[in-house]
């Protein structure tokens, strides 16, 4: 399906290569071969270089030189030492668009492969989020000259540990306002219309410990958790839902308490996440105490006791710009970078490969989805870019 919209993309464009998004059982080619071979060059080395969390320096170094190699100015972020952030443009530093990925990846490693038969390319990264980065740079390389000067693109580390890449840049001096920021990480080639807030928080109980024999002699730390997790077990049938995202969804994600099964625990930890699909981290956390407050009184009477801890202030549902002519839409209970970058720009969240394979032990894509993210990346530019060409025409006026 070609929207006319693209037709007229097509028009007054000076390219190479169809924009329209083809079948991706057809095996004509998407990209010209040259290009092709670029795109799987540069993913090679991206997920090739190891950047598991607080290793990212080697890959934002290579990467550095590699844009440089393509003409574009490369400013390097210090976020912590060796843990760099990469901005890059070509003729002005101040442009409308950012296209915006992650370098770093989860742990651990895992080598890269290619597969020809199967058309499946594999290891770290190769999905979450390499695949978009390579994709993002063929793309904008592929714009013409006006175009490729009107955006910068934009790599962080510490977007899986917490996004502190994003946020040293959210928080830089200097830092250019966009009118439009395109967001790469696995959707299965998708606009996402938005994702999920998230809230972290851990407990933790105390008691104290004694022989299993005398149990009044001690207090259970465990008992204490068990009450407490049974509670939020019957909260989490009735948290905030919306329809555009559903049910807000907690995770017990990890449980440990106590030292034997013949003494009585002295300590308990529950460490759990929730997705929120309505309202505000706020909301949740007054939620979560009401439903916790009983058993917190009944531990101290006792002598024990139970603590909240969050692991962050959280954020709520994040919503993204969509509605774009030939893309399909969805949302997503994952978090990303998003809200981490400040400033009253629209939004996009777009990339190749799934989540359901990204952290995994098998993170893989298929040859065809990488090439089509370029195709798709350049659509979205253009059509945000016309977008931006009509408001300021209209603002003109
Ligand atoms: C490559 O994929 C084909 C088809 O799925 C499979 O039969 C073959 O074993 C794979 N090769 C390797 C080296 O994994
Ligand atoms: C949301 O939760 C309700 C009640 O627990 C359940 O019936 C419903 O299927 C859930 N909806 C989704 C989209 O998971």
């Amino acid at each position: 399906m070609l929207p006319s919209a693209l037709w007229f993309c097509i028009a007054i464009l000076p390219i190479s290569f169809a924009t329209q998004q083809a079948p991706l059982h057809d095996s004509t080619p998407l990209l010209p071969k040259a290009t092709s071979n670029e795109l799987l060059y540069l993913h090679r080395k991206l997920v090739e270089t190891v950047s598991t969390p607080e290793k990212e320096k080697k890959v934002g170094l290579w990467l550095k030189s590699y844009l440089e190699d393509k003409k574009f100015t490369v400013e390097l972020q210090e976020v912590a030492p060796k843990r760099y952030n990469l901005l890059a443009y070509g003729k002005k530093r101040e442009t409308p668009i950012l296209v915006s990925s992650h370098i770093d990846t989860v742990p651990p490693f895992l080598p890269y492969y290619y597969n020809e038969t199967s058309d499946v390319i594999g290891g770290r990264g190769s999905v979450d989020a390499k695949a978009s980065v390579a994709a993002q740079i063929i793309a904008v390389q592929s714009l013409n000259q006006k175009l490729h000067d009107d955006i910068s693109l934009l790599f962080v580390v510490g977007e899986e540990t917490g996004g502190d890449g994003m946020r040293a840049f959210s928080a830089l001096e200097d830092r250019p306002q966009y009118e439009v920021v395109i967001f790469g990480e696995p959707t299965e080639g998708k606009l996402v219309c938005g994702h999920k807030g998230i809230l972290g928080f851990t407990i933790t109980t105390s008691g104290k410990a004694a022989h299993s024999g005398y149990p009044w002699l001690g207090v259970s730390a465990n008992d204490i958790m068990i009450e407490a997790l049974g509670k939020l077990v019957r909260l989490r049938e009735h948290l905030p839902w919306s329809e555009k995202y559903g049910n807000t969804t907690m995770n017990f994600g990890y449980i440990s308490g106590g030292a034997a099964a013949n003494v009585v625990a002295e300590k308990a930890t529950a460490k759990i996440v929730t997705r929120i699909a309505a309202g505000t981290p706020k909301v949740l956390k007054g939620l979560i105490i009401d439903a916790l407050k009983d058993v917190k009184a009944a531990a101290e009477d006792m002598g024990g006791g139970l603590d909240i801890e969050y692991m962050s202030e959280g954020f709520p549902p994040v919503d993204f710009d969509c509605g774009v002519n030939g893309f399909q839409e969805m949302t997503v209970n994952y978090g990303t970078d998003a809200p981490n970058l400040e400033g009253d720009h629209r939004r996009y969240l777009y990339g190749p490969g799934s989540i359901f394979v990204a952290h995994g032990d098998h993170e893989a894509l298929k040859r065809r989805h990488l090439e089509q993210a370029v195709l798709d990346y350049r659509r979205l530019i253009i059509a945000t870019s016309m977008m931006h060409g009509q408001e300021k025409e209209r603002f003109e006026m």
